[in-house]
């Protein structure tokens, strides 16, 4: 640190181009006020030097065939380890070493979120069919926490396939849907929300007999309604206080980025997006992010069961989970002061009989 000191910001700007050394270290030397252009350019360095490479999660290895993985060398280099068309394991019988850490390039990470998605999909059916709603559950937030990794077009289109596997199944099995709510309420996040709010809005859709069509659009806007919340740092998402005005607004901000992340995407339905963008929308206009009264019809039933869900089972440390019954009666003010549709709560209220 010292020797780096004495670097003048010239040959600091040179050595960080070359990545002879990692700009992190430099940024941290506190007698180091480098000229605007160059601080720019080593903060645009060092995130290049971060993303060329991630480190991969140890229980996703075995699932990766078409992406290389590589291992990192004490010169900091990385070196290929795993070549395409092979598996982990494969690899681990021709060679002695196994690294510690692996990495997959920056550039491979939807198409190696595209593997893993098709293999949980394949587990997702297996366990539907057998009936297991635990395992069914597991096997959902592994998809959705897998896909939430790197939201955006390329990614979030697998988890069509997800819905599909469960509408197709629902209707041979109507109580594999109604089961997923009975499992797993620990570890409450966004991830677990939107997989519980998917489960209510697709047992609704089956209450009122929609057509597949609906439920596929339907489903798939109420498991990415908040997507947008992966733009929000999660520590405000999970803070255990009440939020300052500042704080709240921020949080807003997760209709507009969720619906600026979807609307990229290739689903073919427009109101995957406009749900993500409404769904705190209120008929009254009493809503955000926009104040609106004509909230798509997706959006309000997507909006109206994410309150349900969010009163149900948000068990945070300064609010307790509140009783099904409960919350009706909560949101049947709403309803009565126009916030909500009447004709919405009614069939609601009775899809959950
Ligand atoms: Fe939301
Ligand atoms: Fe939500």
């Amino acid at each position: 640190m010292l020797i780096l000191c004495l670097y003048t910001p010239f040959k600091l700007d040179a050595l960080v181009k070359n990545r002879t050394i990692v700009p992190y270290f430099v940024l941290r030397i506190s007698n180091f006020r480098p000229k605007k252009g160059i601080f720019e350019r080593i903060l645009i360095t060092r995130r290049k030097i971060v993303a060329d490479y991630i480190e991969a999660k140890k229980s996703r290895l075995k699932y990766y065939q078409k992406i290389s993985l590589y291992y990192q060398t004490k010169g900091r280099k990385f070196v290929l380890y795993k070549p395409p068309g092979k598996t982990i394991e494969e690899i681990r019988l021709e060679k002695e070493q196994v690294p510690g850490k692996l990495y997959i390039k920056q550039e491979d990470k939807i198409r190696g979120i595209q593997e893993i998605q098709k293999v949980f999909n394949r587990q997702l059916s297996e366990d539907v069919r057998s009936n297991n709603p635990e395992k069914v559950k597991e096997t959902l937030v592994n998809i959705v926490q897998e896909t939430l990794t790197e939201p955006r077009s390329g990614s979030l289109e697998g988890v069509s396939e997800t819905v599909n596997i469960l509408i197709s199944e629902y209707t041979k099995e109507t109580d594999v849907i109604k089961n997923l709510l009975i499992v797993s309420k620990q570890d409450y996040s966004t991830v677990i929300h939107s997989i519980n709010v998917m489960a209510l809005v697709l047992g609704y859709a089956t209450f009122i007999d929609c057509s597949l069509y609906e439920k596929k659009i339907l489903g798939l806007s109420a498991l990415l309604h908040d997507v947008g919340k992966t733009k929000i740092d999660a520590d405000l998402l999970t803070a255990p206080r009440k939020l300052t005005d500042e704080e709240f607004n921020e949080i807003k901000q997760h209709t507009i980025r969720g619906y600026d992340i979807l609307s990229k995407c290739n689903f073919g339905y427009k109101e995957i997006a406009l749900t993500a963008l409404q769904h705190h929308e209120k008929l009254d206009g009493s809503g955000y992010p926009h104040g609106i009264t004509n909230v798509k019809k997706t959006a309000q039933i997507v909006g109206f069961i994410d309150c349900y869900e969010a009163l149900t089972n948000d068990d945070r440390p300064y609010r307790n989970a509140m009783s099904p019954l409960k919350t009706l009666k909560l949101i049947k003010q709403d309803v009565e002061s126009d916030k909500f549709s009447r004709k919405l709560f009614e069939k609601f209220a009775y899809s959950l009989l």
